[in-house]
C-alpha cells in the first residue's frame, strides 16, 4: 500500500501495520460479540428485525476482519494465524439479562460504532491507495448500520421504560470503550500526519474525534432515548481536561 508523495518512514509504516492488526482483532471480537447478542436478543423475544440485524452484523464483522488482515499484510505485517480469544462481557455483573444486553448494545453500537463511523469518515478522503479507499468505504457502510442497530434497540427499550439505568453506568462504559492511552501523550511518530494516508489517525486527532462523536452524536442520542448523560459528560470533561485538551465546544 503506497500512495503518492514523500516516502513513509519505517516507524510510521510499522505503526500503521500494527494498527491494522489491532483492528483485525477488534473485528473478530465484534463478530463473536454480535453473534452472541443475536442469540441473546432472540431469547429475550426481541423483534426479528433486530435479531437479524445483529446476526448480519456478525457476518459483516467477519468480512471486516479479512479486509483488515489484508491491509496489515500490505503494510508488511501479516496477522497471527490464531484468532484472538473471545471478548469478555462488558456489562457489569448484577444486571438482569435484558439490561445486560441493552448495556452491551449501547457500548458496542451506540458508542463504539458511532465513533468508528466518525473515524472512518475522517480517514476516507486521506486514503492513499485505491485498495485502502475501497476497504475504508466498505467498513464505513457497514458500521453505520451497526450503530443504527444500537439506536433502534435503545428506542424500543425506551418505550418499555428500560433505559434510565444506563445513566450512572456511562463513565464505566466509556472507560471500557477507549484505548488505555487515548488521553495520554504518545511517541511523536504516533502523531505523524503520514499515518493518515495509511488509514490510521494521528493520536491527538483520534482523541479529538472521539470527544466530538460523544458530544455531537452519542450524548444527544442517549438523552433522546431517556438516558441522563450528565455522568458521561462529566467523565469526558475530566478525561479531556486531564489530557490538556480544550474544554468541550458549546
Ligand atoms: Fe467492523
Ligand atoms: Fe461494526
Amino acid at each position: 500500500m503506497s500512495g503518492p508523495g514523500l516516502p513513509v518512514p519505517d516507524r510510521v509504516r510499522e505503526l500503521a501495520a500494527s494498527a491494522w492488526v489491532f483492528r483485525w482483532q477488534v473485528e473478530l471480537e465484534a463478530e463473536v460479540r454480535f453473534a452472541g447478542l443475536a442469540n441473546r436478543l432472540e431469547s429475550l423475544g426481541a423483534p426479528t428485525l433486530i435479531v437479524e440485524l445483529a446476526r448480519r452484523a456478525a457476518g459483516e464483522e467477519a468480512r471486516h476482519a479479512v479486509l483488515c488482515a489484508r491491509m496489515a499484510a500490505e503494510l508488511g505485517r501479516p496477522v497471527p494465524a490464531l484468532s484472538p480469544p473471545p471478548p469478555p462481557a462488558v456489562a457489569p455483573s448484577g444486571l438482569a439479562e435484558e439490561e445486560a444486553v441493552t448495556y452491551e448494545l449501547t457500548a458496542a453500537c451506540c458508542v463504539t460504532e458511532s465513533v468508528s463511523v466518525a473515524v472512518l469518515t475522517a480517514l476516507l478522503p486521506a486514503a492513499g491507495a485505491p485498495s485502502l479507499h475501497r476497504a475504508l468505504r466498505e467498513l464505513l457502510a457497514d458500521e453505520v448500520g451497526h450503530a443504527r442497530l444500537g439506536w433502534a434497540h435503545l428506542a424500543l427499550a425506551r418505550e418499555r421504560g428500560r433505559t434510565a439505568f444506563l445513566g450512572p453506568l456511562l463513565p464505566a462504559m466509556l472507560e471500557g470503550s477507549v484505548d488505555e492511552d487515548l488521553f495520554l501523550p504518545v511517541e511523536p511518530a504516533r502523531e505523524e500526519p503520514a499515518l493518515l494516508p495509511l488509514g490510521v489517525l494521528p493520536h491527538a486527532l483520534k482523541r479529538e474525534l472521539f470527544a466530538r462523536s460523544l458530544e455531537e452524536v452519542v450524548f444527544p442520542g442517549l438523552e433522546g432515548a431517556g438516558v441522563d448523560a450528565a455522568a458521561g459528560r462529566a467523565w469526558l470533561a475530566a478525561r479531556a481536561g486531564a489530557a490538556g485538551d480544550a474544554p468541550a465546544s458549546r
